[in-house]
């Protein structure tokens, strides 16, 4: 019970890893606002995990909206009486060969996988900063670290939010508030069916076995597991990693060592 009377934010906390995290800071004692696009979907996630309903609140939070962040802030803290940490969660990933992406698509990378999590840690920040301190982890990529084909824009937002970590580490670090993210690889959740689905056609092999095939090579090559990524995001928030600061942690079975 790392996280006994603590309470957090989960952004993108209607499926995925979202979920996951949601449960496992669950079992870790705090309890959460679980924020997503739909407010319907973050409900069937909370009365999964949490029937009797009295530890988590659904809203509907889009990250790319200043106000509504502000809002989500306001309503978790004005409903749990406090909020101790924040986990950048949400994020969006449309495959396309750099050569045909669109400005859009490109727009649309930065604004939800950067501006969402920059919008949501200042909000939090603040709040974090009048009540003493609080906790930040951002769910980067390894993809920010290496990169991947197909994926430019998707590659460039996960790079810029393994910069902002580190910038917002330094900045923070004297209020209390301690700043680090994760750097998963190939985690068993609709985003990465997403991406199989993509190449199928453009590679003649089926969406399945291209699937098969995205786990970590580290791991015999099975797939991470929302649930796993989320006991390292638990370790973050909690006390025993108050002298990690800055850090994006690559949790990807060592694929990334670095
Ligand atoms: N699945 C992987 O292999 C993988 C690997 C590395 C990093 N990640 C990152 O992990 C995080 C979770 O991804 P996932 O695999 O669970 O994907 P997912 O698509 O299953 O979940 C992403 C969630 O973010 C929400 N979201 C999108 N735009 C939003 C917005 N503007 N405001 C609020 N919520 C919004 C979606 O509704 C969705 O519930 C993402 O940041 C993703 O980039 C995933």
């Amino acid at each position: 019970m790392r996280l006994k009377d603590t309470v957090v934010a989960v952004t993108g906390a209607a499926g995925g890893i979202g979920e996951g995290i949601a449960r496992i800071l669950l079992a870790e004692g705090a309890r959460m606002a679980l924020w997503d696009l739909s407010a319907e979907a973050t409900a069937a996630v909370a009365a999964r995990i949490d029937p009797a309903g009295d530890r988590t609140l659904a809203l509907a939070v889009d990250v790319t909206d200043e106000s509504a962040v502000a809002r989500g802030i306001d309503s978790t803290a004005t409903h749990f009486g406090r909020l101790d940490g924040l986990v950048n969660n949400a994020g969006t990933i449309t495959m396309n060969a750099a050569w045909d992406a669109t400005a859009a698509e490109w727009q649309r990378h930065l604004a939800v996988n950067v501006t969402g999590t920059f919008l949501c840690a200042q909000a939090a920040g603040r709040y974090f900063k009048q009540h003493g301190g609080g906790r930040i982890v951002n769910v980067a990529s390894n993809a920010g670290k290496v990169g991947y084909q197909n994926m430019a824009a998707y590659n460039a937002s996960k790079a810029a939010v393994i910069s902002l970590t580190r910038s917002l580490a330094l900045e923070w670090s004297g209020e209390n508030i301690n700043v680090n993210a994760v750097c998963p690889g190939g985690v068993d959740t609709p985003m990465l069916a997403q991406v199989a689905e993509w190449l199928s056609p453009r590679l003649d092999v089926p969406a399945a076995e291209l699937l098969a095939g995205m786990g970590a090579s580290g791991l015999g090559g099975r797939r991470i597991q929302p649930d796993e990524v989320a006991r390292v995001i638990a370790f973050l928030l909690s006390d025993d990693a108050i002298i990690i600061r800055g850090q994006s942690i690559s949790v990807d079975g060592g694929d990334t060592p670095y």
